[in-house]
């Protein structure tokens, strides 16, 4: 049973169908749904109508029970990134961007190939000595979050501790939940929201960065861990999701595969249509700051505005085969995986250099395998959270 009684068709529309789009605009329980490209696009750059101060609210209103668990870690969230379109947002997204510019994501880009190789290797002799393998588990749950730490450096904790983590962040503030789920999702994710905190206060790299910046850019310690929250999952928990998936539509286009395999289609290309395609981010958030009219649709002040960034990717009116997997066909790169405007992705050069050099590192390893578990989406209103992806040998019993 979910905290919130939401009816059937509701949540389908908003948990499972992230590529349905029956109007550009629609209202689904408290929400406005926006689907066509040309208007989400409208959305995000309109940042004084479309404010992004809900981009982190909980989809499930938090229970007391999970209000006091998180206060008792200490949590707090305030507007700093994503969810911030006050005054301090440019200068913290300046601080950030030197992280993740061209030249700078260069320089990692041999560490980047080094690692992909390294898992697939490692994920090859798993299915030689086993006779299957999950993809998820092996190669895309590990590859970002170890270059992530590389570039901006987190706590020195044990990878399945961030990644459990991160998916639970999804779940706890994208979900629908039950008020018991919730309790214990706030207890995981308060308790990584506290190492956090520590670490601002001593660790080097960013929360160095950030510490040495915060009285010029008015930030205080809530400030800096929530920058430091933000990156730990977005920064490197939808890139995992996006492999997982572009992998397994990879493995349905078998003639794109070969096309990669043989030269014949560039990796830029599969992964621009794969953003498009397989978003791992399906749909993000907005807040009207006055009553407004979108394609006809009167929409109040206050309201949720759900932008269907998957549904946008697919978009007849800009895509020549929208359902068709056609690297390099026109309008393959118009997509908005990656939003746009003020709050456009930062790590979205990394992010599409990560995919390309998996997919070139992976692309034998796919060419031969088949799927026998594919990934499960649990009901989420904005993440695609893929559980595994299991495959096994052509020809293997
Ligand atoms: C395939 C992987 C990824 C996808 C699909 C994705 C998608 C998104 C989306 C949709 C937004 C909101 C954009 C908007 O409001 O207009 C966003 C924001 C952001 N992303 Fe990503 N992201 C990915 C990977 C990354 C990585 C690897 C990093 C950094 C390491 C990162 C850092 C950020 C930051 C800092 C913001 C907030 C920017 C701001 O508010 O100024 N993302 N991302």
């Amino acid at each position: 049973m979910s905290a919130v009684p939401v009816e059937e068709g509701v949540a389908r529309l908003l948990y499972r169908d992230w590529y349905a789009a029956d109007a550009p605009v629609q209202q689904v329980g408290r929400h406005w749904l926006v689907s066509s490209r040309d208007l989400v696009r409208r959305v995000l750059l309109d940042q004084e109508t479309f404010a992004a101060e809900n981009a982190l609210d909980a989809e499930t209103p938090m229970e007391v029970a999970a209000l006091r668990t998180l206060a008792g870690h200490g949590f707090r969230l305030p507007h700093t990134l994503a969810n911030n379109s006050g005054p301090t947002h440019p200068g913290i997204r300046a601080l950030l961007a030197p992280y993740f510019s061209p030249a700078v994501i260069a320089t990692h880009r041999p560490f980047i190939e080094r690692l992909a190789r390294r898992l697939v290797a490692e994920a090859a002799q798993r299915l030689e000595r086993d006779g299957i393998v999950d993809l998820h588990a092996t190669i895309a749950r590990p590859l970002p979050l170890l270059v992530l730490d590389r570039i901006i450096g987190l706590p020195p904790d044990d990878i399945e501790v961030v990644k459990s983590f991160a998916v639970a962040a999804l779940e706890l503030f994208w979900a629908p939940l039950t008020p018991a789920r919730q309790w214990e999702l706030a207890d995981q994710v308060g308790a990584y929201h506290a190492r956090l905190r520590r670490f601002a206060r001593t660790g080097d790299g960013l929360a160095a960065t950030l510490r040495d910046n915060a009285s010029l850019l008015g930030l205080d310690e809530d400030d800096i861990v929530g920058v430091l929250f933000f990156l730990a999952v977005a920064g490197q928990e939808t890139t995992s999701q996006f492999l997982t998936a572009l992998f397994a539509r990879l493995m349905r286009e078998r003639q794109v595969l070969d096309a990669v395999r043989t030269g014949r289609a560039s990796t830029a290309d599969v992964v621009a249509e794969g953003l498009r395609l397989e978003t791992p981010v399906v749909t993000w958030r907005r807040v009207t700051t006055r009553d407004v009219v979108l394609a006809g649709t009167p929409i109040p002040r206050g309201a949720s505005v759900v932008l269907r960034l998957a549904a946008a990717g697919r978009d007849p009116d800009e895509v020549e085969y929208p359902e068709a997997f056609l690297p390099g066909q026109r309008g393959s790169r118009r997509h908005l995986a990656f939003g746009a405007g003020p709050h456009r992705c930062l790590g979205a050069l990394l992010a599409t250099m990560e995919a390309e050099t998996t997919v070139a590192a992976a692309a034998d390893l796919l060419g031969r395998c088949r799927i026998v578990r594919w990934p499960h989406y649990p009901p989420n209103l904005s993440f695609r959270i893929p559980d595994a992806l299991v495959v096994s040998e052509y020809g293997a019993a």
